[in-house]
């Protein structure tokens, strides 16, 4: 059984992509990465890290998610920032702290992939 299972299935995770996309949107940090994306891709893109963060589909990672975000200049902070902004989305809708960390543990993989930079990734 996923984290998605768990957390009610299609209708949670619905909701925790709206609390989601507003908390990034409403994120300074955050929203300049998507100054060139409409509002349509934008939810379609949160959609696609909430699937991937509840383990309900597997086929990211290696060179997709590379080639997705390669040229964007994603700083660590900023995953770190929107992964913060996950588990925020998560907690409201009722996800445990364990579930949260289960979240973490799976979007940690996609992490080298989608940063770049000489910074350490941490
Ligand atoms: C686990 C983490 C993530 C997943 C699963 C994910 C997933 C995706 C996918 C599937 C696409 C391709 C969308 C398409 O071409 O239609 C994409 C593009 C993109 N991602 Fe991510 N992403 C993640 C993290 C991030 C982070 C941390 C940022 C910025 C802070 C970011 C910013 C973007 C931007 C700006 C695009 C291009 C959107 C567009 O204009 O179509 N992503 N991402």
């Amino acid at each position: 059984m996923t984290l998605y299972d768990e957390l009610g299935g299609p209708a949670a995770v619905a909701e925790v992509v709206d609390r989601f996309y507003g908390n990034v949107l409403a994120d300074p940090d955050l929203v300049g990465y998507f100054d060139d994306t409409d509002l349509d891709r934008l939810k379609a893109h949160q959609r696609a890290f909430v699937s991937a963060a509840l383990g309900a589909t597997s086929g990211y990672g290696g060179r997709g998610m590379k080639q997705a975000h390669a040229g964007r200049g994603i700083t660590g902070e900023a995953f770190d920032a929107v992964v913060g902004h996950l588990a925020a989305a998560l907690i409201e809708c009722g996800a445990t702290m364990d579930q949260v960390g289960q979240v973490a543990e799976l979007l940690a993989p996609l992490k080298p992939d989608i940063v770049e930079g000489s910074a350490p990734v941490h």
